[in-house]
């Protein structure tokens, strides 16, 4: 029983660690734009470079260190398509959908994801392992349809290979791809 509560608070002050450790990294990048407002795009894409998305107590956060309204802040984090407010998939996927990249099949490409991972835009596998968001224009037209998956941009993807690609990835993640119409965790929409 003891042993069980040690391994608790263990585990809980391992978490806290974490957490400082990362909130260490977002009052650097405070510190380097001298707590200056319009350096409020830096801090949150730091913030969110450290924990992953940005949860409410972590934008509030944010807003007091640089003296804006929570409100502003919220509003900042909602607009950009690049910010997420809940936590995404181990792995992801965003498809253009700019007209660019509509008129060269990204359309195709999001319903074949939809059909086989059983998500819609802006949702999270139920296992965690794989996040599905659309965009605006992602600024390389001339490589549509553009991609970006876990970070890297693909260009000129058509539907079979934008999944051949993330079966590939997924697989080689070691995690169960789940069957379409498996349970959902919603997630804010980013596009
Ligand atoms: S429309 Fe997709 S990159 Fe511009």
């Amino acid at each position: 029983m003891l042993g069980a509560v040690a391994r608790r608070n263990e585990a809980a002050s391992r978490d806290q660690n974490q957490t400082d450790a990362r909130l260490n990294l977002v009052d650097r990048a405070l510190k380097r734009f001298q707590f200056q407002q319009d350096a409020l795009i830096e801090v949150l894409h730091t913030a969110q470079e450290a924990f992953g998305f940005l949860d409410e107590d972590l934008l509030i956060y944010v807003a007091r260190q640089l003296k804006l309204p929570l409100s502003w802040v919220f509003g900042v984090a909602t607009f950009y398509h690049f910010f997420s407010l809940k936590p995404q998939g181990e792995h992801n996927c965003i498809v253009c959908m700019g007209t660019a990249c509509y008129v060269k099949r990204a359309a195709e490409i999001v319903a074949l994801l939809q059909s086989e991972y059983g998500i819609e835009p802006g949702q999270t596998t139920d296992d965690g392992a794989f996040s599905l968001a659309t965009a605006r224009c992602l600024g390389s037209c001339g490589l549509a349809p553009v991609l970006v998956v876990d970070g890297e941009v693909l260009g000129r993807e058509t539907p079979e290979s934008t999944l051949a690609k993330l079966k590939q990835i997924l697989a080689s993640s070691q995690r169960p791809v789940p069957d379409a119409g498996s349970g959902l965790r919603l997630q804010e929409a980013t596009a």
